[in-house]
């Protein structure tokens, strides 16, 4: 037997204790008590951040350190506020106006004065987690402050950067511009939460890990692929502002959606490490082209906008009366794509993507669906007890579960028992749940931690960044410069009438992952 080559993982598993000076800039934010502070005190709880970690959320709001502490509770668990009250004392609050320079650096001296009393040795981390028109003002404060180091120490400071960073191609190359006068590349952080997700990491576990699906994954067996990223929710939390400034492309679509194409469709790295990764991702960005490229972009994209109707038997209201939302917006809310990757592995075979808001449910989920067999030898059925009706011949289809009910499943023929030959679809089912008596973690604990760590493998380099922004911009201006709105759907069915349209052309279908017991 050939001896294994065994390449070294760039992550160590065991937990190690990190003392690290985490700064929150935006610490009023949704984002910080909702998401960060609960991942903070997870990793905490499992033995990842040190007692001496020093956690400081900084905005311009006046607030004490307890007042900051009790508002962080709430999103705690009723069963844990014991270990809350301890883990609170790693909590501090800051307020700065970061525009000012007297502020910049009074929040200095109050980060070093908070390291010396415990015994922290400086290795910081920056959480942008402001409005992204701060980002670039925020690194400035930083820099002015005489916060970020230089030469060999440089990594000594880390900066994580929220999306949306630049809200087209021609921004986002200024913001890395303007960034890279301050910061090296290693030491920017770009967040997509996605790519934190344990089902989403699975995608190359499971295609590199397993010698037996990956000689499948090409145009010789794939018929077409579908991603889909469905949301049930509206404009909660107020985020109608946000929303109605970027839209279903750039909110999930530029980001989101095409991170999960590429780790479906890319090469196997030659190490799995960050940059060999991302080496490969972006090579999947840069073969993107139009599912069409002979007509408009009508042709293959589609928008909505949903209008009033029903999700989970409540009533939704239309997205233009919604808080915030500008009367007569013509901000897209839903977007289905048809790409393709014009590589040898991936020529001609059609990649489906929709992503939307008021969709019946909330699922992401990635489906290959492979050729069918080249002969229907046997009737296919679907039986209710001993009633059987014949349906058409199902195709064999991969779905990478990624929420809810994280699963992997491959959908088979089978012969139904009995005096005939008759065939019928069941499912092979990978579920997390059952397969792992582990609760997974959240996005962001893992993130944090790989930061924390000096590991970017999980985060979008600038290249990546700019390769995306540079297959969806085209669309984002047609779309700003047109003066139809988007088709309407009614909020509870899956999208505008013209999605259908989309896929139906080539005779194809959407998955109907409602249809699927394990989705309810
Ligand atoms: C965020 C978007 O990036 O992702 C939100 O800004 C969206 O609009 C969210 O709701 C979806 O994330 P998840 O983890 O709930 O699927």
């Amino acid at each position: 037997m050939s001896p294994v080559h065994a390449p070294q993982n760039s992550v160590a598993d065991g937990p190690a204790l990190e003392d690290v000076t985490l700064l929150i800039f935006g610490a009023s934010g949704d984002l910080t008590a909702r998401k960060l502070i609960p991942a903070l005190f997870q990793l905490w709880r499992k033995g990842f951040l040190s007692d001496r970690a020093a956690i400081i959320g900084v905005a311009r709001r006046e607030k004490s350190d307890d007042e900051f502490r009790n508002e962080m509770q709430a999103a705690v668990a009723s069963d844990q506020q014991d270990e809350w009250q301890r883990f609170a004392q790693l909590l501090f609050y800051r307020e700065a106006d970061l525009s000012d320079e007297e502020h910049a650096a009074r929040l200095r001296d109050a980060v070093e004065e908070i390291e010396r009393r415990r015994n922290l040795t400086g290795q910081r981390v920056v959480y942008l987690a402001t409005a992204p028109d701060l980002f670039l003002p925020s690194v400035e404060a930083l820099s002015t402050a005489g916060m970020i180091p230089r030469g060999p120490d440089k990594e000594r400071l880390r900066v994580v950067v929220e999306k949306p960073f630049g809200h087209d191609l021609a921004s986002a190359q200024e913001l890395t511009a303007s960034l890279s006068r301050l910061l090296s590349e290693q030491q920017i952080y770009r967040i997509d939460h996605y790519l934190g997700k344990e089902t989403v990491q699975n995608i190359l576990l499971f295609r590199f890990g397993n010698a037996i699906f990956e000689p499948l994954f090409n145009r010789t067996h794939v018929d077409h692929v579908q991603i889909t990223v469905a949301e049930s929710q509206g404009m909660e939390r107020g985020r109608g502002g946000y929303y109605d400034r970027s839209g279903a492309l750039r909110d999930v679509l530029q980001n989101h959606v095409l991170q999960l194409l590429c780790l479906v469709s890319m090469e196997p790295p030659a190490l799995f490490r960050g940059d060999y990764i991302r080496d490969e991702k972006l090579k999947v960005l840069q073969a993107l082209r139009p599912g069409r490229e002979d007509g408009s972009i009508d042709d293959w994209a589609v928008r909505g906008q949903y209008a009033a109707g029903q999700v989970d038997g409540e009533r939704a209201v239309a997205y233009l009366d919604e808080d915030r939302i500008p009367a007569g917006s013509r901000r897209e809310t839903y977007v289905a794509m048809e790409v393709q990757i014009d590589n040898w592995r991936w020529a001609g075979v059609p990649f489906y993507l929709r992503t939307g808001k008021r969709l019946p449910q909330r699922v992401s989920e990635i489906a290959i669906q492979f050729k069918r067999p080249p002969l229907n030898l046997f009737t296919t059925v679907e039986c209710e007890g001993n009633l059987c009706k014949m349906v058409e011949t199902r195709p064999n289809t991969l779905i990478f579960r990624i929420q809810p009910h994280e699963s992997i499943s491959l959908a088979i023929s089978t012969k139904r028992p009995g005096m005939q030959y008759q065939v019928h679809p069941v499912e092979m089912d990978m579920e997390y749940h059952d397969a792992f008596d582990i609760e997974i973690p959240e996005a962001y604990e893992r993130l944090l931690l790989d930061v924390m760590r000096g590991d970017s493998t999980l985060f979008t380099r600038s290249d990546e960044l700019e390769a995306a922004w540079q297959f969806v911009t085209p669309v984002l201006e047609a779309w700003e410069a047109s003066d139809e709105a988007p088709e309407l759907y009614a909020s509870g069915t899956w999208g505008p009438k013209g999605s259908e349209q989309l896929i139906r052309r080539s005779g194809r279908a959407w998955r109907r992952p409602g249809s699927d017991p394990k989705s309810k």
